[in-house]
């Protein structure tokens, strides 16, 4: 069936403000304001809403997905009481690295089989002084994925505060929440556009035939949005810029395809952990 799916959401905003302040700039305290604009843009990107979704160059057209998914910030908590589906915690320590996933998701989490966690922070890579703009478990039970589940309670995304909806402090290229979008993609058990591996050659796939394939991760390209340098596989198949599990500016971005679709689509019945959440 070609149902909406809806997806409950706890966004758990980690920060390091002392003084409890919520907003304004450089402020890991991000407002409630940033993490609705979040919502927003999932909801548009996963229905074929998008403004941008014109921008699709014409070959690309026929296959890109209205996937037919809604995240809905919770309004019931894990204890049965109201909430806005926002947390906040505050922790001393400034910023996290993937190695410290399990320190930064213990700080806040609810039962993974009852909602969608993402938790935002000043996320870092490694070394620390490395840019990374989010992160996210798989789903087990798909073709190329995981073979199982991951754990209960790291189940989820995390994602940049710098990266996260469209108001707010953000980095110029990646502030249009197509950060959230990408992960999100991940943890419904799509891989990347090139595959899971960057092989730098044509023989990795993403399980997707509608997506062409594709050498290795985008390599930024002048003029912004253009797939040139070109590292074309196929000869006259452009590479899938526009696709949201690419690496391209999210300016680029505006399509998931259909055979992505029928993926994301499948995690929900495969993982029984994401099909609790319905
Ligand atoms: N996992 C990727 C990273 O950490 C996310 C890429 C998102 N791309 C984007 N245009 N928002 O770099
Ligand atoms: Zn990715
Ligand atoms: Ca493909």
């Amino acid at each position: 069936p070609d149902n909406i799916i809806r997806i409950p959401v706890v966004v758990h905003v980690i920060h390091n403000n002392a003084a409890g302040i919520i907003g304004g700039t450089n402020n890991t305290n991000i407002s409630d304001a940033q993490v609705i604009s979040q919502i927003v843009v999932l909801n548009k990107d996963y229905q074929h809403k998008n403004a941008d979704s014109v921008n699709t160059r014409a070959a690309f057209k026929p296959v890109a997905a209205n996937c037919k998914f809604e995240f809905c910030l919770a309004e019931v908590d894990p204890n049965g009481n109201s909430t806005t589906g926002i947390t906040r915690t505050y922790t001393s320590k400034a910023n996290f690295t993937i190695a410290e996933e399990t320190q930064l998701k213990s700080l806040a989490y609810w039962p993974s089989d009852q909602y969608l966690n993402i938790w935002v922070c000043d996320l870092r890579g490694t070394p620390s002084t490395q840019l990374l703009l989010g992160y996210s478990s798989q789903p087990g039970g798909l073709p190329g994925g995981d073979s199982n589940d991951p754990q209960a309670n790291t189940d989820g995304v995390v994602i940049n505060y710098k990266a996260f909806g469209t108001v707010g402090t953000l980095f110029t290229k990646y502030n249009l929440g197509r950060t959230a979008s990408h992960e999100i993609g991940h943890w419904l058990g799509l891989l990347h556009t090139w595959g899971n591996f960057d092989s730098g050659y044509c023989n990795q796939t993403d399980y997707c035939t509608d997506t062409p394939v594709c050498a290795n991760a985008f390599a930024a390209a002048s003029p912004a949005c253009s797939d040139n340098p070109p590292v074309k596989c196929t000869p006259d198949i452009a590479r899938m810029i526009e696709n949201y599990m690419d690496y391209s500016d999210d300016a680029c971005m505006n399509l998931f395809t259909q055979d992505q679709k029928t993926r994301m689509r499948s995690s929900i019945e495969l993982s029984p952990r994401r099909n609790a959440l319905l």
